[in-house]
Protein backbone atom coordinates (compact mmCIF):
# COMPACT_ATOMS: atom_id res chain seq x y z
CA UNK A 1 0.00 0.00 0.00
CA UNK A 2 1.39 3.52 -0.66
CA UNK A 3 0.30 6.81 0.87
CA UNK A 4 1.41 10.08 0.31
CA UNK A 5 2.96 12.51 3.10
CA UNK A 6 4.05 16.44 2.63
CA UNK A 7 7.34 16.81 4.37
CA UNK A 8 7.98 19.51 6.67
CA UNK A 9 11.29 20.98 7.10
CA UNK A 10 11.50 20.75 11.54
CA UNK A 11 13.93 21.18 14.39
CA UNK A 12 12.97 19.48 17.54
CA UNK A 13 14.38 19.91 21.11
CA UNK A 14 15.92 17.32 23.07
CA UNK A 15 13.60 17.22 25.20
CA UNK A 16 10.92 17.13 22.85
CA UNK A 17 13.11 13.56 21.35
CA UNK A 18 14.13 12.09 24.64
CA UNK A 19 9.58 11.59 25.33
CA UNK A 20 9.50 10.33 21.65
CA UNK A 21 12.42 7.79 21.95
CA UNK A 22 10.48 6.38 25.09
CA UNK A 23 14.06 4.24 26.07
CA UNK A 24 13.89 2.17 28.98
CA UNK A 25 15.15 2.96 32.20
CA UNK A 26 18.25 1.47 32.93
CA UNK A 27 19.39 -1.35 35.30
CA UNK A 28 22.32 0.12 36.59
CA UNK A 29 22.77 2.50 39.40
CA UNK A 30 24.64 5.71 39.71
CA UNK A 31 27.09 6.65 42.47
CA UNK A 32 25.35 8.66 44.73
CA UNK A 33 26.17 12.84 44.62
CA UNK A 34 24.34 15.78 44.80
CA UNK A 35 24.23 15.66 40.95
CA UNK A 36 22.44 12.35 40.74
CA UNK A 37 18.85 12.93 40.62
CA UNK A 38 19.49 16.00 37.97
CA UNK A 39 22.15 13.28 35.89
CA UNK A 40 19.29 10.25 36.50
CA UNK A 41 16.65 12.89 34.97
CA UNK A 42 18.36 14.15 32.31
CA UNK A 43 20.66 11.52 30.75
CA UNK A 44 17.91 8.61 30.90
CA UNK A 45 15.59 9.62 28.76
CA UNK A 46 17.39 8.25 25.66
CA UNK A 47 19.14 5.27 26.68
CA UNK A 48 20.22 3.79 30.47
CA UNK A 49 22.38 4.68 32.70
CA UNK A 50 25.00 1.55 31.85
CA UNK A 51 25.90 3.90 28.50
CA UNK A 52 27.42 5.92 31.50
CA UNK A 53 28.90 3.40 34.00
CA UNK A 54 30.48 1.65 30.89
CA UNK A 55 31.94 4.42 28.97
CA UNK A 56 35.81 5.52 28.56
CA UNK A 57 35.15 8.33 31.21
CA UNK A 58 36.35 11.93 30.53
CA UNK A 59 37.06 15.33 32.51
CA UNK A 60 34.35 17.38 33.35
CA UNK A 61 35.11 19.35 30.20
CA UNK A 62 34.99 16.18 28.01
CA UNK A 63 31.88 14.95 29.72
CA UNK A 64 30.41 18.75 28.71
CA UNK A 65 32.00 18.52 24.77
CA UNK A 66 29.81 14.76 24.83
CA UNK A 67 27.00 15.23 25.99
CA UNK A 68 26.14 18.91 24.39
CA UNK A 69 25.33 16.75 21.22
CA UNK A 70 22.85 15.18 23.15
CA UNK A 71 21.08 17.83 25.27
CA UNK A 72 20.99 21.33 25.76
CA UNK A 73 21.72 22.18 29.32
CA UNK A 74 22.81 25.73 29.06
CA UNK A 75 19.56 26.70 30.28
CA UNK A 76 20.45 25.53 33.73
CA UNK A 77 24.29 26.45 33.84
CA UNK A 78 24.90 25.73 37.68
CA UNK A 79 22.86 22.01 37.24
CA UNK A 80 24.91 21.76 34.25
CA UNK A 81 28.29 22.00 35.83
CA UNK A 82 27.45 20.12 39.28
CA UNK A 83 26.25 17.20 36.33
CA UNK A 84 29.65 17.24 34.89
CA UNK A 85 31.87 17.72 37.86
CA UNK A 86 29.72 14.73 39.04
CA UNK A 87 30.34 12.87 36.15
CA UNK A 88 33.90 13.41 35.60
CA UNK A 89 34.72 12.84 39.48
CA UNK A 90 32.72 9.18 39.53
CA UNK A 91 33.50 8.30 35.56
CA UNK A 92 37.15 9.94 35.00
CA UNK A 93 38.82 8.85 31.74
CA UNK A 94 39.42 4.81 31.53
CA UNK A 95 41.60 2.92 29.05
CA UNK A 96 39.43 -0.23 29.90
CA UNK A 97 38.09 -0.42 26.65
CA UNK A 98 41.41 1.39 24.60
CA UNK A 99 42.00 -0.39 20.99
CA UNK A 100 45.00 -2.12 20.00
CA UNK A 101 45.91 0.45 17.34
CA UNK A 102 48.69 -0.29 14.41
CA UNK A 103 50.71 1.68 13.26
CA UNK A 104 51.04 1.74 9.08
CA UNK A 105 52.17 3.61 5.76
CA UNK A 106 48.67 4.67 4.73
CA UNK A 107 47.26 8.38 5.02
CA UNK A 108 43.77 9.28 5.91
CA UNK A 109 42.06 12.47 7.16
CA UNK A 110 38.85 13.01 9.01
CA UNK A 111 36.56 15.67 8.50
CA UNK A 112 33.71 16.23 10.91
CA UNK A 113 30.06 17.34 10.30
CA UNK A 114 27.82 17.65 13.61
CA UNK A 115 23.99 17.45 12.78
CA UNK A 116 21.82 19.89 14.39
CA UNK A 117 18.94 17.79 16.39
CA UNK A 118 20.27 16.94 19.23
CA UNK A 119 20.70 13.02 20.53
CA UNK A 120 19.69 12.03 17.25
CA UNK A 121 21.84 8.80 16.48
CA UNK A 122 22.69 10.15 13.27
CA UNK A 123 24.47 7.01 11.19
CA UNK A 124 24.42 5.91 7.34
CA UNK A 125 25.67 8.48 5.27
CA UNK A 126 25.38 8.34 1.57
CA UNK A 127 27.15 10.63 -0.78
CA UNK A 128 24.63 11.76 -3.66
CA UNK A 129 25.61 11.74 -6.96
CA UNK A 130 25.94 16.10 -7.02
CA UNK A 131 28.28 15.40 -3.90
CA UNK A 132 25.60 15.96 -1.00
CA UNK A 133 25.68 13.40 1.99
CA UNK A 134 22.15 12.23 3.22
CA UNK A 135 21.88 10.47 6.65
CA UNK A 136 19.48 9.10 9.15
CA UNK A 137 18.56 10.74 12.20
CA UNK A 138 16.97 7.19 14.02
CA UNK A 139 16.39 8.70 17.25
CA UNK A 140 15.47 11.87 15.50
CA UNK A 141 12.71 10.37 13.64
CA UNK A 142 14.43 12.51 10.43
CA UNK A 143 16.92 12.20 7.51
CA UNK A 144 19.16 15.04 6.64
CA UNK A 145 21.46 16.27 4.18
CA UNK A 146 24.73 17.99 4.10
CA UNK A 147 25.97 20.38 1.62
CA UNK A 148 29.86 19.44 1.88
CA UNK A 149 30.87 22.77 -0.32
CA UNK A 150 29.17 25.28 2.26
CA UNK A 151 28.80 22.49 5.37
CA UNK A 152 24.79 23.40 5.38
CA UNK A 153 22.77 20.69 6.98
CA UNK A 154 19.00 20.60 6.66
CA UNK A 155 16.78 18.05 8.36
CA UNK A 156 13.31 16.77 6.83
CA UNK A 157 11.10 15.19 9.34
CA UNK A 158 9.56 12.08 8.54
CA UNK A 159 6.28 10.58 9.51
CA UNK A 160 5.61 9.66 13.52
CA UNK A 161 7.07 6.69 14.45
CA UNK A 162 9.42 5.83 11.17
CA UNK A 163 12.48 6.03 13.23
CA UNK A 164 14.60 5.33 10.10
CA UNK A 165 17.47 2.61 10.75
CA UNK A 166 18.99 3.88 7.07
CA UNK A 167 18.95 5.81 3.72
CA UNK A 168 20.08 4.71 0.39
CA UNK A 169 19.96 6.48 -2.55
CA UNK A 170 17.60 5.52 -6.36
CA UNK A 171 19.09 6.12 -9.91
CA UNK A 172 16.94 9.38 -9.94
CA UNK A 173 18.76 10.66 -6.96
CA UNK A 174 15.68 10.28 -4.47
CA UNK A 175 16.64 9.42 -0.96
CA UNK A 176 14.84 5.94 0.39
CA UNK A 177 14.69 5.15 4.42
CA UNK A 178 13.57 2.46 5.84
CA UNK A 179 10.96 2.84 9.02
CA UNK A 180 12.55 0.80 11.53
CA UNK A 181 9.68 1.52 14.26
CA UNK A 182 6.47 1.77 11.80
CA UNK A 183 7.26 -1.11 9.24
CA UNK A 184 7.32 1.26 6.05
CA UNK A 185 9.48 2.00 2.95
CA UNK A 186 9.64 5.61 2.47
CA UNK A 187 10.43 7.61 -0.43
CA UNK A 188 11.55 11.33 -0.50
CA UNK A 189 11.78 13.52 -3.48
CA UNK A 190 14.23 15.98 -2.91
CA UNK A 191 12.82 18.25 -5.77
CA UNK A 192 9.25 18.28 -4.05
CA UNK A 193 10.01 17.36 -0.86
CA UNK A 194 7.30 14.98 -0.90
CA UNK A 195 7.42 11.64 1.00
CA UNK A 196 5.69 8.47 -0.35
CA UNK A 197 4.93 5.70 2.19
CA UNK A 198 5.05 1.92 1.90
CA UNK A 199 3.54 0.08 3.83
CA UNK A 200 4.72 -3.86 4.62
CA UNK A 201 1.96 -6.40 3.33
CA UNK A 202 2.17 -8.77 6.01
CA UNK A 203 2.03 -7.46 9.46
CA UNK A 204 4.68 -9.79 10.71
CA UNK A 205 7.17 -7.79 8.64
CA UNK A 206 7.92 -4.80 11.49
CA UNK A 207 11.21 -3.59 10.85
CA UNK A 208 13.04 -2.78 7.69
CA UNK A 209 16.42 -2.67 8.50
CA UNK A 210 19.06 -2.03 5.68
CA UNK A 211 18.00 -1.36 1.77
CA UNK A 212 20.09 -1.25 -1.42
CA UNK A 213 19.10 -0.98 -4.97
CA UNK A 214 20.35 -3.34 -7.55
CA UNK A 215 21.16 -2.56 -11.31
CA UNK A 216 17.46 -2.85 -12.43
CA UNK A 217 15.97 -0.26 -9.84
CA UNK A 218 14.69 -2.61 -7.06
CA UNK A 219 14.83 -1.95 -3.91
CA UNK A 220 16.36 -5.00 -1.34
CA UNK A 221 15.85 -4.75 2.27
CA UNK A 222 16.82 -6.74 5.23
CA UNK A 223 13.76 -7.07 8.71
CA UNK A 224 16.14 -8.00 11.21
CA UNK A 225 13.74 -9.21 14.34
CA UNK A 226 11.30 -10.09 11.64
CA UNK A 227 13.85 -12.66 10.26
CA UNK A 228 12.51 -11.59 6.49
CA UNK A 229 14.39 -10.26 3.13
CA UNK A 230 11.88 -7.74 0.94
CA UNK A 231 11.97 -6.58 -2.22
CA UNK A 232 10.32 -3.39 -3.17
CA UNK A 233 9.48 -2.66 -6.96
CA UNK A 234 9.09 0.90 -6.94
CA UNK A 235 7.34 1.17 -10.42
CA UNK A 236 4.04 -0.86 -9.11
CA UNK A 237 4.74 -0.63 -5.43
CA UNK A 238 4.49 -4.00 -5.42
CA UNK A 239 6.48 -5.45 -1.89
CA UNK A 240 7.83 -9.21 -1.64
CA UNK A 241 8.89 -10.81 1.06
CA UNK A 242 10.77 -13.87 1.94
CA UNK A 243 11.51 -15.79 5.45
CA UNK A 244 14.74 -17.10 6.37
CA UNK A 245 15.70 -20.28 6.43
CA UNK A 246 17.29 -20.16 10.19
CA UNK A 247 15.30 -19.37 13.05
CA UNK A 248 16.56 -16.02 14.60
CA UNK A 249 19.42 -15.49 11.50
CA UNK A 250 18.31 -11.58 12.41
CA UNK A 251 18.83 -10.34 8.51
CA UNK A 252 21.56 -7.38 8.77
CA UNK A 253 23.55 -5.43 6.49
CA UNK A 254 22.98 -6.52 2.31
CA UNK A 255 24.65 -5.93 -0.89
CA UNK A 256 24.18 -6.97 -4.60
CA UNK A 257 27.06 -8.64 -6.60
CA UNK A 258 27.77 -8.14 -9.72
CA UNK A 259 25.26 -10.89 -11.13
CA UNK A 260 22.62 -8.98 -9.29
CA UNK A 261 22.45 -11.65 -6.51
CA UNK A 262 21.83 -9.63 -3.33
CA UNK A 263 23.72 -11.43 -0.19
CA UNK A 264 22.82 -10.74 3.79
CA UNK A 265 24.67 -11.10 6.57
CA UNK A 266 23.07 -13.18 9.50
CA UNK A 267 23.15 -10.77 13.10
CA UNK A 268 22.05 -13.91 14.68
CA UNK A 269 23.45 -16.84 13.18
CA UNK A 270 26.48 -18.12 11.59
CA UNK A 271 25.10 -17.54 8.06
CA UNK A 272 25.40 -15.66 4.93
CA UNK A 273 22.85 -15.13 2.13
CA UNK A 274 22.50 -15.12 -1.09
CA UNK A 275 18.91 -14.65 -2.58
CA UNK A 276 17.69 -15.59 -5.90
CA UNK A 277 16.48 -12.16 -7.64
CA UNK A 278 13.48 -13.35 -9.10
CA UNK A 279 12.16 -16.42 -6.72
CA UNK A 280 13.46 -14.75 -3.88
CA UNK A 281 15.25 -18.34 -2.78
CA UNK A 282 17.89 -18.53 -0.38
CA UNK A 283 20.96 -20.05 -0.60
CA UNK A 284 22.84 -20.01 2.98
CA UNK A 285 26.46 -20.23 3.33
CA UNK A 286 27.20 -21.56 6.79
CA UNK A 287 30.28 -19.65 8.33
CA UNK A 288 32.70 -21.95 9.89
CA UNK A 289 31.83 -21.11 14.24
CA UNK A 290 28.56 -21.94 14.91
CA UNK A 291 29.07 -18.87 17.88
CA UNK A 292 29.65 -16.44 14.93
CA UNK A 293 27.21 -13.49 14.13
CA UNK A 294 27.80 -11.00 11.08
CA UNK A 295 26.61 -7.12 11.26
CA UNK A 296 27.49 -6.48 7.90
CA UNK A 297 29.05 -7.72 4.70
CA UNK A 298 31.01 -5.32 1.35
CA UNK A 299 31.76 -7.49 -2.28
CA UNK A 300 35.19 -6.91 -4.01
CA UNK A 301 35.68 -6.63 -7.70
CA UNK A 302 36.59 -10.49 -7.69
CA UNK A 303 32.88 -11.58 -6.69
CA UNK A 304 34.97 -12.19 -2.95
CA UNK A 305 32.25 -12.14 0.28
CA UNK A 306 33.77 -9.79 2.64
CA UNK A 307 32.13 -10.13 6.36
CA UNK A 308 32.80 -9.01 10.19
CA UNK A 309 32.72 -11.54 12.48
CA UNK A 310 31.55 -9.39 14.60
CA UNK A 311 30.70 -11.59 18.07
CA UNK A 312 34.47 -12.93 17.70
CA UNK A 313 36.12 -9.82 16.69
CA UNK A 314 37.44 -11.37 13.59
CA UNK A 315 37.34 -10.27 9.55
CA UNK A 316 36.25 -12.72 7.16
CA UNK A 317 36.70 -13.74 3.48
CA UNK A 318 33.98 -15.73 1.56
CA UNK A 319 35.03 -17.11 -1.80
CA UNK A 320 31.78 -18.26 -4.15
CA UNK A 321 33.82 -19.72 -6.90
CA UNK A 322 36.05 -21.92 -4.38
CA UNK A 323 33.55 -22.28 -1.47
CA UNK A 324 36.64 -21.52 0.84
CA UNK A 325 36.51 -19.30 3.75
CA UNK A 326 39.44 -17.50 6.12
CA UNK A 327 39.22 -15.44 8.60
CA UNK A 328 42.07 -13.18 10.68
CA UNK A 329 42.04 -11.88 14.22
CA UNK A 330 41.20 -7.97 14.44
CA UNK A 331 43.89 -6.42 16.29
CA UNK A 332 41.82 -5.45 19.58
CA UNK A 333 40.67 -9.40 20.19
CA UNK A 334 37.94 -11.18 20.15
CA UNK A 335 35.76 -8.62 21.86
CA UNK A 336 36.64 -5.57 19.64
CA UNK A 337 32.96 -6.49 17.72
CA UNK A 338 33.99 -5.44 14.49
CA UNK A 339 30.90 -3.81 12.73
CA UNK A 340 30.63 -1.85 10.20
CA UNK A 341 32.99 -2.87 6.40
CA UNK A 342 33.14 -1.53 3.23
CA UNK A 343 35.75 -2.62 0.42
CA UNK A 344 37.26 0.71 -1.63
CA UNK A 345 39.99 -0.22 -4.02
CA UNK A 346 40.43 -3.34 -2.71
CA UNK A 347 41.34 -2.21 0.44
CA UNK A 348 38.76 -3.60 3.47
CA UNK A 349 37.78 -1.07 5.85
CA UNK A 350 35.96 -1.46 9.35
CA UNK A 351 35.77 -0.68 12.79
CA UNK A 352 35.68 -1.96 16.28
CA UNK A 353 33.11 -0.93 18.02
CA UNK A 354 33.80 -2.29 21.57
CA UNK A 355 36.63 -0.22 21.63
CA UNK A 356 36.94 3.34 23.09
CA UNK A 357 38.26 4.95 20.71
CA UNK A 358 35.98 3.06 18.10
CA UNK A 359 38.93 2.41 15.69
CA UNK A 360 38.51 2.57 11.81
CA UNK A 361 40.94 -0.49 10.67
CA UNK A 362 42.28 -1.04 7.10
CA UNK A 363 43.44 -4.62 5.95
CA UNK A 364 44.76 -5.07 3.04
CA UNK A 365 44.39 -8.40 1.21
CA UNK A 366 47.43 -8.17 -0.12
CA UNK A 367 49.78 -8.08 2.30
CA UNK A 368 47.42 -8.95 5.76
CA UNK A 369 48.66 -6.20 7.21
CA UNK A 370 46.32 -4.20 9.76
CA UNK A 371 46.46 -0.37 10.19
CA UNK A 372 43.96 1.00 12.76
CA UNK A 373 43.33 5.00 14.08
CA UNK A 374 41.40 6.11 16.74
CA UNK A 375 37.90 7.72 15.35
CA UNK A 376 37.34 11.00 16.30
CA UNK A 377 34.49 13.03 17.75
CA UNK A 378 35.48 16.48 18.11
CA UNK A 379 38.04 17.02 21.42
CA UNK A 380 36.50 13.25 22.54
CA UNK A 381 36.39 9.62 21.38
CA UNK A 382 32.97 8.49 21.56
CA UNK A 383 30.30 6.71 19.48
CA UNK A 384 30.16 3.89 17.06
CA UNK A 385 30.27 3.65 13.77
CA UNK A 386 27.55 1.21 12.16
CA UNK A 387 27.52 1.30 8.50
CA UNK A 388 30.09 2.61 6.15
CA UNK A 389 29.67 2.84 2.79
CA UNK A 390 32.59 4.45 -0.07
CA UNK A 391 32.25 8.00 -1.06
CA UNK A 392 32.35 8.72 -4.89
CA UNK A 393 36.16 9.95 -4.74
CA UNK A 394 37.59 7.06 -3.37
CA UNK A 395 37.14 7.81 0.44
CA UNK A 396 34.82 6.22 3.10
CA UNK A 397 31.26 8.08 5.05
CA UNK A 398 31.26 7.19 8.26
CA UNK A 399 29.59 8.29 11.53
CA UNK A 400 29.48 8.54 15.19
CA UNK A 401 26.55 7.75 16.43
CA UNK A 402 26.90 8.89 19.82
CA UNK A 403 27.91 12.57 18.75
CA UNK A 404 25.83 13.53 16.22
CA UNK A 405 28.64 13.00 14.19
CA UNK A 406 28.86 12.22 10.31
CA UNK A 407 32.52 12.09 9.11
CA UNK A 408 34.28 11.85 5.98
CA UNK A 409 37.87 9.89 5.49
CA UNK A 410 40.08 10.84 2.82
CA UNK A 411 42.43 8.52 1.67
CA UNK A 412 45.23 8.63 -0.05
CA UNK A 413 48.85 10.34 -0.24
CA UNK A 414 46.84 13.78 -1.20
CA UNK A 415 45.56 13.76 2.30
CA UNK A 416 49.15 14.48 3.70
C1 LIG B 1 18.18 13.12 23.26
C2 LIG B 1 18.78 11.83 23.49
C3 LIG B 1 19.92 11.73 24.50
C4 LIG B 1 19.99 12.25 25.77
C5 LIG B 1 18.95 13.07 26.51
C6 LIG B 1 21.27 11.82 26.30
N1 LIG B 1 21.92 11.05 25.37
FE1 LIG B 1 23.69 10.08 25.66
N2 LIG B 1 23.51 9.23 23.79
C7 LIG B 1 22.52 9.50 22.88
C8 LIG B 1 22.75 8.72 21.69
C9 LIG B 1 21.91 8.76 20.41
C10 LIG B 1 23.88 7.93 21.93
C11 LIG B 1 24.45 6.87 21.00
C12 LIG B 1 23.65 5.61 21.24
C13 LIG B 1 23.90 4.52 20.23
O1 LIG B 1 24.63 4.71 19.26
O2 LIG B 1 23.32 3.44 20.42
C14 LIG B 1 24.35 8.28 23.27
C15 LIG B 1 25.47 7.72 23.87
C16 LIG B 1 25.99 8.13 25.10
C17 LIG B 1 27.24 7.68 25.66
C18 LIG B 1 28.17 6.65 25.03
C19 LIG B 1 29.38 7.33 24.45
C20 LIG B 1 30.23 6.36 23.66
O3 LIG B 1 31.27 5.95 24.16
O4 LIG B 1 29.84 6.02 22.55
C21 LIG B 1 27.39 8.31 26.87
C22 LIG B 1 28.56 8.13 27.83
C23 LIG B 1 26.25 9.17 27.06
N3 LIG B 1 25.41 9.03 25.96
C24 LIG B 1 26.04 9.98 28.16
C25 LIG B 1 24.93 10.80 28.34
C26 LIG B 1 24.77 11.67 29.49
C27 LIG B 1 25.76 11.81 30.63
C28 LIG B 1 23.57 12.31 29.31
C29 LIG B 1 22.96 13.38 30.19
C30 LIG B 1 23.73 14.58 30.40
C31 LIG B 1 22.99 11.82 28.06
N4 LIG B 1 23.85 10.92 27.51
C32 LIG B 1 21.76 12.20 27.54
C33 LIG B 1 21.44 10.34 23.06
C34 LIG B 1 21.14 10.99 24.27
Amino acid sequence: MVRGWRIRLHFISAAILSAMTGAPASATELPDGEALGFVEGVCTGCHGVSTITGSSGYDAQGWLDLTSTMIDLSGVPEERAQAMEYLALHFPPNRDRAPDLRPGDALIRFTEWVTPTLGQRSRDPIEAEDGSIWWAGQWGNLIGRINPETGEMTEYLLPPDSMPHSVTLDASGNVWYTGNKNGTIGKFDPATEEITVFDMPDPKARDPHTAIFDANGILWFTLQQSNMIGRLDPGSGDIRLARMKTPGARPYGIKIDAEGFPWIACNGSNCLVRVDPETMALTEVKLPHPKTKVRRLDIDSDGNIWFVNSSLGRIGRFQPDTGEITEWPSPSGPDSHPYALAVVDGIVWYNESRRRPDALVRFDPATEQFQSWAIPSGEVYAGIVRHMRPARDGGLLIHQSSTNRIIKVDIGPAVD
